[in-house]
């Protein structure tokens, strides 16, 4: 008998004692021994739940309990988590995580410090999709050439609401955080960290590179309004917020930002709470991993998952999939600066003769070339809203033409760039 501790007994939690009791036969019968929820450490034990275990407040009760085998973490956060997982694994306890934010930044001192002791956090990445076992087992043949995805679940909800039905933003993220898909704080989401934190997970299993959040270009869906969206509609395409993991001769690229995809493209008919994820490997060509992205039942299949293959295998490989270095932990992290991307611009400008020249020539001036202008009018009287989609340039190449079109008195608002996916 398998005796598990459940340390978060919130959305996901309740969800992975429900799994474990609902499909307990199956379970057992997949594991070969019978799996057992004892114990879930929660903060407040007056809140009313779905689920009936025994529960306690004090995580040190069961990081110390020799009866314990599985300690499953799913409180989020990052220090204390952190403390929790090293103690966990200190006492020779298995660990389950879905928690990315502390992965991102404690993935290589936890592969560490684990050792042969088993740790799963497939549920890290993309909710219910085993992404994490396809790109460590089913794809290790392979050197990867690309991952892109759409990896959060609550932008994906937002943006398909923003793009079909006419809901503000702050209404749309309420009704994902009811949902149960939203992060304790939702700006991880917005802002694009949480999928930043999914995608520098993948990025350690495929390539080996131990990179952190703040070293790769983050960008949100903040800032995206209904001008884009009539863009984007205009000219046949979707906005998405997208984690791409690219490779190159010598470097790999790292970035998660919104972008205008064709709406023929498979990842732009992916919709609602679904994430999405294509992987290019050399010998395999291009793979498809499509599924719920979040929720507390999706997230759940897949930290049982883990449960189950602990019980039955153990540790069978490394944390993070190399047992020992590869010339690909060497490749370089691509600079911001020097990423390269077709770009989509509006601005809201003063509407008088010489302005649109004006901005041509400081596109001109840094080698940027346009390839459609949209003029609408702006809600304002003698102004103007201009968009533009500009030819494949660098990323100091259009920061700089904005830092200079942004300086010009006839400009009446900061520019809003998304990068346009073909
Ligand atoms: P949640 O609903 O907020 O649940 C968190 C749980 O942890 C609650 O039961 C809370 O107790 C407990 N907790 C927090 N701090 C604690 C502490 N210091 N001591 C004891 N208990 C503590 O969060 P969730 O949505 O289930 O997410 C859990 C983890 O899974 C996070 O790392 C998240 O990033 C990850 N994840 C979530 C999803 C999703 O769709 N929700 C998907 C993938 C991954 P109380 O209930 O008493 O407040
Ligand atoms: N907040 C996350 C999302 C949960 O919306 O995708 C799943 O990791």
């Amino acid at each position: 008998m398998i005796n598990v501790a459940i340390i978060g007994v919130g959305t996901v939690g309740q969800s992975v004692a429900k799994i474990l009791k609902e499909n307990k036969t199956l379970i057992s019968a997949r594991a070969g021994e019978e799996i057992n929820v004892v114990k879930g450490v929660v903060k407040d034990l007056s809140k009313k739940r779905d689920i009936s275990i025994p529960l306690t407040t004090n995580i040190d009760e069961v990081l110390n309990d020799d009866s314990i085998d599985i300690i499953v973490e799913l409180m989020g956060g990052i220090d204390e988590p952190y403390r929790v997982i090293k103690a966990a694994l200190t006492n020779k306890k298995a660990v389950v995580t879905a928690n990315k934010a502390l992965l991102a930044y404690h993935r290589y001192d936890l592969q560490e410090i684990a050792k042969n002791i088993p740790i799963g956090y497939e549920a890290s990445v993309a909710g219910g999709i085993p992404i994490i076992n396809a790109l460590k087992v089913g794809l290790s043949a392979n050197q990867i050439l690309s991952i892109k995805g759409i990896m959060n679940g609550t932008c994906n909800y937002m943006l398909t609401k923003m793009m079909n039905e006419n809901v503000s933003f702050n209404d749309i993220l309420k009704e994902a955080q009811e949902l149960g898909y939203a992060e304790a704080d939702p700006t991880f989401d917005v802002g694009g960290f949480d999928a930043a934190h999914k995608l520098l997970i993948l990025a350690s299993i495929a390539y080996g590179i131990d990179a952190k959040p703040e070293d790769i270009l983050i960008e949100g869906i903040e800032d995206i309004n209904e001008h884009d969206m009539d863009f984007a509609k205009e000219f046949g395409y979707c906005i998405k917020l997208l984690a791409i993991a690219k490779k190159s001769k010598n470097n790999i690229e790292l970035r998660v930002h919104p972008v205008l995809i064709k709406e023929s493209q498979m990842i732009a008919k992916i919709d609602g709470v679904m994430n999405g994820i294509s992987v290019i490997g050399d010998f395999v060509g291009e793979s498809l991993y499509y599924g719920a992205g979040a929720g507390g039942d999706a997230t759940a299949s897949a930290v049982v998952s883990d449960i189950v293959e602990i019980v039955r295998a153990g540790q069978s490989s490394p944390m993070l999939g190399f047992k020992k270095p590869h010339q690909s932990q060497i490749l370089k992290l691509l600079p911001v600066d020097e990423i390269e991307s077709k770009y989509y611009l509006r601005m809201k400008v003063v509407d008088k003769p010489g302005v649109l020249a004006n901005i041509a020539s400081i596109l001109a001036a840094w080698d940027i070339s346009i390839e459609t202008i949209l003029q609408r009018e702006a809600k304002e009287k003698n102004k103007a809203m201009l968009l533009f989609s500009i030819h494949t340039c660098k990323e100091r190449q259009i920061k700089s033409a904005i830092k200079d079109i942004e300086a010009q008195e006839t400009l009446n608002s900061k520019i809003s760039m998304i990068r346009i996916e073909d």
